[in-house]
């Protein structure tokens, strides 16, 4: 995705210059073409050899677009770009942007650029929600600039509000979404389980499983990426939720089953990836139960089959987390929820960041694939998901 991608860098002068060092170093690793464009009071905070040295490339500053080193015009960068990321961006940058000056190098590269632009504003509260600057920013968002943040938090004036930079994980999610915006998903809508549901037993104990929801994070993520429209139904985790996709917040089985039976009938495709439980306690207590006796017996009572039960014109993918007869058992779920696709997998892969997957689809075709990182299982089934929605439009 972003491999060999040119993204420009636009660095403004903000004490949340710093953050953008490690942007700057993940997209580098990711195989991105970064080139770094630094306003004067940007390198108040940051030195450009920073950056040059994270990215390996040159970094366009106004000191050196005057003289010789890095004469690298703005109009070849702007042609260059797939995207351009203004982070942290000024209340500064945003005026001009809105007033269409371009008297500095950073302005002048997104003036000339066809290319999309994200704006990740850092500031005071006040600078921030000043009306001056909110209007800017809505006539930016009117001309197509896409915005990311700001979060919420402590500022450097010491002040609690709204202005922090948003996440190094938001931004590049950001990025990865722009970039994948005409993707094969484009148009399509996905809806993700994701994680391990939570049964109440009393008011602070449940009935959970090791699920640790990164399979199905990493399906939403991929799915985005690709130009999905998504909505991540998910148990609780401790994964970052992913920008750019609804994010729908549930607990319990029944709440699972209640949040996909209202969303699949829009969807494309329904991936249940969460680890739901079969299970759960026929009451729960009201207070908390308290230590009596040598045993406690609880009685436990059947949650709905969500793929089980709620059916439709939709591509329909199970999960299988067995821990023997792997395939065996998925073809027998594959065939008794009448799935289209099942993704088998040894329960040793929960929680860790590699997955070794086999999926099934309704012909019993089996495609076992190698150990690979979970982004990269979760574009693999969205491969055949593709495949099965193209095959679906044709008939
Ligand atoms: N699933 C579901 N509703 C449930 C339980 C599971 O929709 N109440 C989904 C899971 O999200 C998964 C698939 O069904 O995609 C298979 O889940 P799994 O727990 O492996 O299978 P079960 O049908 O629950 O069978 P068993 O627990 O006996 O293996």
């Amino acid at each position: 995705m972003l491999k060999g991608k040119t993204i420009i860098l636009g660095v403004t002068g903000s004490i949340a210059a710093y953050k953008t060092v490690d942007i700057a170093s993940q997209l580098t690793q990711a195989g991105a073409k970064v080139d770094v464009i630094m306003t004067k009071a940007a390198t108040e905070f940051v030195t450009p050899l920073t950056f040059r040295a994270i990215t390996g490339r040159p970094v366009v500053t106004e000191i050196f677009a005057s003289g010789s080193e890095f004469n690298v015009e703005h109009v070849s960068l702007a042609e260059a770009a797939k995207v351009i990321v203004i982070a942290p961006a000024t209340a500064n940058i945003i005026a001009k942007l809105a007033a269409g000056i371009a008297d500095d190098m950073l302005c002048c590269t997104v003036l000339a650029s066809k290319a999309p632009v994200i704006i990740a504003p850092a500031m005071d509260v006040n600078m921030y929600q000043n009306p001056i600057t909110q209007d800017n920013l809505t006539k930016l968002k009117a001309r197509n600039f896409i915005t990311v943040g700001p979060a919420s938090g402590r500022l450097a004036s010491g002040k609690e509000g709204l202005g922090r930079l948003a996440d190094t994980i938001d931004i590049i999610g950001t990025i990865q979404q722009v970039l994948g915006k005409n993707g094969d998903l484009a148009d399509k809508h996905i809806v993700v389980t994701a994680g391990g549901t939570q049964e109440p037993i009393d008011p602070i104990r449940c009935i959970t499983n090791r699920s640790s929801g990164k399979m199905g994070y990493a399906l939403a993520e991929a799915a985005r990426d690709r130009g999905a429209k998504v909505t991540l139904i998910t148990a609780p985790t401790s994964l970052t939720k992913p920008v750019g996709m609804e994010i729908v917040n549930v607990c319990t089985a029944q709440e699972t089953y209640q949040a996909v039976r209202d969303l699949v009938p829009q969807a494309d495709a329904l991936i249940m990836a969460a680890a739901v439980a079969d299970y759960r306690p026929l009451s729960v207590a009201r207070d908390k139960i308290k230590k009596e006796g040598n045993r406690l017996t609880l009685e436990l009572e059947h949650t709905a089959d969500i793929l089980g039960s709620i059916k439709g014109e939709f591509i329909r993918v199970g999960f299988a987390a067995e821990s023997s007869n792997l395939v065996e058992n998925a073809k027998q779920k594959l065939h008794q929820k009448e799935l289209d696709l099942i993704v088998a997998n040894d329960i040793s892969s929960f929680g860790a960041d590699n997955n070794q997957v086999t999926i099934i689809d309704r012909e019993s075709k089996i495609d076992s694939l190698p150990l690979l990182p979970k982004r990269e299982v979760a574009d693999r089934i969205l491969d055949k998901v593709v495949a099965l929605l193209t095959e679906r439009s044709r008939k």
